[in-house]
């Protein structure tokens, strides 16, 4: 039996815009914001507390976080936000964070590239911010990239991706989000990498979190509900991709999401068509054209 009820948590802020060359003006990411929570979304991971020196697209991220939080912000909205470190972390919590994310691999290459460190060093950088955001009352999730291929390894080992992940939930990491960052992962690897998993977190406190780079992210989806999962990250309009992995397109993108999931009888709530309007809107303001199947089917009736 498939879940009833998917909770999505639209990272088209911070996944979606961190690769954009083009520096996307504050304003324009605290209104896709507004409108993304008015679509219907209620969790927006809004930015990432990194070196600005590595990803420059995040450095208004104090502004951003600020100006989302204070603003009439609806009820029960969470704008989790990516800390690499205990700096990072210190410069969210001062921006207000009630959410934070710490992000490791399962891949040794990617973690040198995308946080200067190995594996092991990441998670010894993790554990102090684990446990200033409990001191704090701020609620931490744990990112594990490279779940079903490394852009620089190839294969990576189902049982290496279960070591990282329960090491994420034993340190205090509310959830666990699975991440093919370069989306190579089909329904076959996605089900073996899960079996390796699930013997170490349950269900209930997995995501998945995949880029759509090979279009497979759908049947990825479907796979992962199949075993239980109930929580995928998305991006409105398919923005995104990772500097840390050359080629790596967008994560599925919000709307295909939404129309699998509510085709299947399955209850989001989110309204498609609003959605598909900020998929619209975001895309004509970064000079794109919508890279989903739904947004374009839609725009086109
Ligand atoms: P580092 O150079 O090893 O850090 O970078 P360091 O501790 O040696 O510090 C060097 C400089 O960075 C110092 O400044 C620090 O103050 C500064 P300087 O003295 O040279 O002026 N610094 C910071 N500045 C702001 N915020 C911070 C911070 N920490 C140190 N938090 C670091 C290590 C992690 C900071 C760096 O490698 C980095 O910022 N990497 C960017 C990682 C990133 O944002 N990647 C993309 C997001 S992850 C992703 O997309 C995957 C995901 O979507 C899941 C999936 O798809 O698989 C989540
Ligand atoms: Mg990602």
């Amino acid at each position: 039996d498939l879940p009833k009820t998917v909770r999505l948590v639209e990272v088209g802020p911070r996944d979606g815009l961190q690769n954009e060359k083009q520096l996307v003006p504050a304003d324009t990411k605290v209104e896709l914001i507004r409108r993304l929570a008015a679509a219907g979304l209620r969790t927006i991971e809004v930015t990432s507390f990194v070196s600005p020196k590595w990803v420059p697209q995040m450095g208004d991220n104090t502004e951003v976080l600020t100006r989302v939080l204070g603003g009439a912000a609806p009820a029960g909205l969470d704008y989790p936000v990516l800390t690499p470190n205990l700096k990072g972390f210190e410069a969210a919590l001062a921006a207000g964070a009630k959410e934070v994310a710490v992000f490791g691999a399962a891949s040794e290459s990617f973690s040198q590239k995308n946080i200067n460190c190995s594996i092991a060093e990441s998670l010894e950088r993790f554990r102090p911010v684990t446990e200033a955001a409990q001191a704090a009352g701020v609620r931490v999730r744990g990112y594990v990239s490279c779940v079903a291929g490394c852009p620089y390894e190839g294969a990576v080992a189902p049982e290496k991706v279960a070591e990282v992940a329960e090491t994420l939930l034993v340190m205090g990491c509310y959830e666990i989000s699975l991440g093919d960052t370069i989306g190579t992962g089909n329904p076959v690897s996605i089900r073996r990498m899960l079996e390796a998993v699930l013997r170490r977190v349950p269900a209930e406190r997995l995501a998945g979190h995949y880029h759509d780079t090979y279009g497979m992210a759908a049947a990825n989806v479907y796979a992962s509900l199949q075993m239980g999962v109930a929580v995928f990250d998305a991006s409105v309009g398919g923005l995104g991709g990772c500097p840390y992995a050359a080629g790596a397109s967008g994560n599925v993108a919000t709307e295909d999401l939404v129309w699998l999931l509510h085709g299947m009888g399955l209850q989001t709530g989110i309204d498609l068509d609003a959605l598909v309007d900020v998929a619209a809107w975001i895309n004509a303001e970064i000079g794109r054209e919508p890279a989903s199947r739904v947004a374009r089917a839609v725009l086109a009736k």
